[in-house]
């Protein structure tokens, strides 16, 4: 075996100040020439930095996959301001375990799942920011996601008509009290579908043509129309249990995606129900949800809606329905019991959860479900995350913390067979919102007040990172620290692109202090230095 050892040429930030009068010394790779970089802005303190961009300037990331065997690249981003920075890898130097500060053994015969994707959701809420914009800002906010040289975001999740980000609460089939509509006769798509939704993702469709990339769109309800429901309210409240009811909310569902089909739109899969389990254990639920019980799931999926997806071409090959949807613990309850009924696996592709629990919860309960129902699907995929604000204020505009928690919980979830992450709202403006129950959050696009400029957070290039270059198709493979064992600061993960050829390792520093990693894949070998509280991908051709 012959090892090449390469010293990444990057210089150690000391203080965050030289940040902000400009970019570190930056080592002129050919990746990077023609990118625009971040126009950093310093939020609420000097720690807290945004990349703004407005009508005229947006930052990218133009960068060619490396071609020759044994050429790479790093990319960072970090805590003092670095965005996508391009480093060459050069400057061979032997080192060993004792002169590093841990050893990345990347294995890439050791294959786990494949990856299908990274993305955001079309929620109301966004929808109506980015509509509202002047056209240049808007499409800087869709380049941003779904351009070449943006996220490249390959999935979107589409909420069925109204949530918790709405402006108002509706389904699309609301009805005076008392009255009841099993054939739908007033069923139609919102105002929001047509003004903010449909324009939107017909102009990301586009985007990702130009690449020859695609998009994963996949629907989510959060209620059933009132009169479907035993409170007779979009809030919480179970299905009323009766066959026209069923019956016609399974048809509720069908008309949402042919609806879209007649615009051009496309899915390629859905979640059977938004956090039903949650809205069942949480009273302070407000707002749309229902509590769809595991008995039910079954009962409507195996009998009503699995078989009024199959007549409507909604075959598993085509469309990819998922179970969970819900929460860490809460998927725990529902999916092993719906799994376990033969009946509904014709039509269930995959498990579908959301990240919230993570704060208190050990990952390893995504883990006991997966294994309970492993041979019945074909994907994990985690469908919803976001920084919810708890005791602090929703939107912490520059939060390097958040940014580190969406990459650390992105590891956390690929490691245990997730093949994507997708992200809430794809924009939101700077009190978390609008939201008609005041339920705000942060996002990784904050839009200002008037619409004319918005910020991209730490979290947006976290999440970027995983999405621009572990693309659709890629395998995970075997990522294995040693050295420093104890050192529970770093985290990293790796796939293979097998298509091009190439290696990517993501490694995610959450230490205060720059450390020295040796990477090893196959017969090549890498040190690399990696700044203090970053995330760094190594891109390497094989
Ligand atoms: C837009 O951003 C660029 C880069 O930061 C800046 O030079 C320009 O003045 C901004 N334009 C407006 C109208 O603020
Ligand atoms: C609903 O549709 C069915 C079948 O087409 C029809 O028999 C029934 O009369 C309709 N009900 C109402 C209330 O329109
Ligand atoms: C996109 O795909 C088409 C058909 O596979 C191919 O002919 C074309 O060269 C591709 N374009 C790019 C930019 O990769
Ligand atoms: C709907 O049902 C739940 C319990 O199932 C209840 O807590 C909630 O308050 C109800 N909502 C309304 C508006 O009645
Ligand atoms: C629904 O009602 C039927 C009969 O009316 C009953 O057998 C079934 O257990 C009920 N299902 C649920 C989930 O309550
Ligand atoms: C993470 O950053 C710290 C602080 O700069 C540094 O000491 C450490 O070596 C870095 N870790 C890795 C794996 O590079």
């Amino acid at each position: 075996m012959k090892f090449f050892f390469l010293l990444v040429a990057v210089v150690v930030a000391t203080a965050a100040a030289i940040i902000l009068v400009g970019p570190l010394q930056h080592v002129a790779g050919k990746p990077s020439a023609a990118s625009n970089k971040c126009a950093l802005r310093t939020a609420e303190t000097p720690d807290k930095l945004v990349c703004v961009c407005n009508a005229t300037y947006c930052d990218n990331l133009v960068f060619d996959w490396p071609r020759n065997p044994g050429e790479g690249y790093l990319i960072q981003s970090s805590k003092s301001g670095l965005r996508f920075e391009v480093s060459p890898l050069e400057s061979p130097e032997f080192d060993w375990c004792g002169r590093v500060d841990g050893q990345l053994l990347v294995q890439p015969g050791r294959e786990y799942q494949s990856i299908l994707g990274f993305g955001g959701a079309f929620t109301d809420a966004a929808g109506l920011h980015v509509t509202s914009m002047p056209k240049p800002l808007r499409q800087n906010v869709l380049e941003s996601y779904y351009g070449e040289h943006g996220s490249q975001y390959n999935f979107a999740r589409v909420p069925i008509s109204g949530i918790d980000f709405s402006m108002r609460p509706y389904s699309y089939d609301d009805l005076p009290k008392g009255a009841k509509d099993y054939n739908l006769t007033h069923w139609s798509l919102a105002p929001e579908d047509l003004d903010y939704k449909i324009p939107l993702i017909k102009e990301a469709l586009e985007l990702v043509r130009t690449y020859n990339s695609s998009l994963k769109l996949f629907g989510s309800s959060w209620s059933p129309p009132a009169w479907m429901k035993e409170n007779d309210s979009l809030i919480r409240g179970r299905l009323i249990n009766s066959t026209q009811v069923y019956d016609s909310y399974a048809q509720y569902l069908i008309r949402f995606y042919n609806a879209y089909k007649s615009y051009g739109i496309d899915f390629w899969g859905g979640t059977l129900q938004n956090e039903a389990r949650t809205a069942e254990t949480y009273p302070q639920y407000a707002f749309n949800s229902l509590e769809l019980g595991k008995e039910q799931a079954v009962e409507f999926l195996a009998n009503y809606f699995g078989p009024a997806l199959v007549a409507n071409g909604y075959t598993k090959d085509k469309f990819k329905l998922m179970v969970g949807d819900d929460n860490l613990g809460a998927i725990n309850d529902q999916v092993p019991y719906i799994m376990s009924h033969k009946e509904v696996h014709p039509y269930v592709a995959g498990l579908a959860f959301h990240w919230y629990n993570h704060y208190f919860m050990p990952y390893d309960k995504l883990t006991e479900c997966v294994e309970q129902i492993k041979d019945h699907i074909e994907f994990v995929l985690m469908s919803e995350a976001c920084k919810e604000p708890g005791k602090e204020k929703p939107v912490d505009l520059g939060s390097w913390d958040r940014g580190e928690e969406y990459a650390s919980d992105i590891i956390e979830d690929l490691v245990r067979q997730s093949a994507g992450w997708v992200e809430w709202n794809m924009a939101l403006d700077e009190q978390g919102g609008p939201n008609w129950a005041s339920n705000w959050v942060d996002a990784a696009i904050i839009v200002n007040k008037d619409r004319t400029e918005f910020y991209k957070q730490p979290m947006y290039y976290a999440l970027a990172h995983f999405s621009r270059f572990f693309r659709p198709g890629s395998i995970r493979v075997d990522a294995t620290l040693d050295c420093a064992p104890g050192d529970k600061q770093v985290a990293a993960v790796a796939v293979h692109k097998k298509d091009t050829g190439h290696a990517v390792v993501n490694i995610l520093n959450k230490s205060d202090q720059a450390k020295k990693l040796l990477v090893k894949v196959e017969d090549r070998s890498k040190v690399v230095r990696v700044q203090a509280k970053s995330i760094g991908t190594l891109v390497l051709k094989l």
